[in-house]
């Protein structure tokens, strides 16, 4: 199933991930699979948010399957639907999740190893800030 971002529609928080797992596909929801779990029981709760209350989203919209590709037209028309779904929601802060993400946001030359827990200005916003975590399934233990 097709993953859209969800939350509220002028949401302070924008929340991108890479691509939606297979509990993603399945529920057509962004983040609530097995490596979000910390994410949406823990770290939400304590910002005092919940799910309503931010933007959801990844860059690409389908889930891919170990092995197989992501067609580059698609992957093209998705990043265009990223695009409108910011603009919509104009978020004061953005928290790319993983390398991907950051670099989309930060720019290519952006390492996560190097540019991560630091809160920087977005280079394509005037007042718009990013703070990029490490990758939260980086922290989930099994
Ligand atoms: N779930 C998502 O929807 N995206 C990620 O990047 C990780 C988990």
């Amino acid at each position: 199933m097709r993953v859209p971002g969800c939350g509220k529609r002028n949401a302070e928080i924008f929340f991108c991930g890479e691509f939606p797992g297979v509990q993603e596909s399945r529920e057509g929801e962004p983040f609530v699979g097995r490596t979000s779990r910390d994410f949406n029981k823990h770290l939400l709760p304590l910002l005092g948010l919940r799910r309503g209350d931010v933007w959801l989203t990844n860059l690409y919209r389908e889930f891919v399957p170990d092995g197989q590709t992501y067609d580059k037209e698609q992957k093209a028309r998705d990043i265009e639907e990223l695009r409108e779904e910011l603009a919509a929601v104009n978020p004061r802060l953005i928290v790319p999740i993983g390398a991907a993400a950051t670099r989309f946001f930060l720019g290519d030359d952006a390492d996560l190893d190097e540019v991560h827990g630091i809160l920087w200005r977005d280079p394509n916003h005037e007042t718009r800030l990013i703070f990029p975590p490490a990758h939260i399934a980086a922290y989930t233990p099994e």
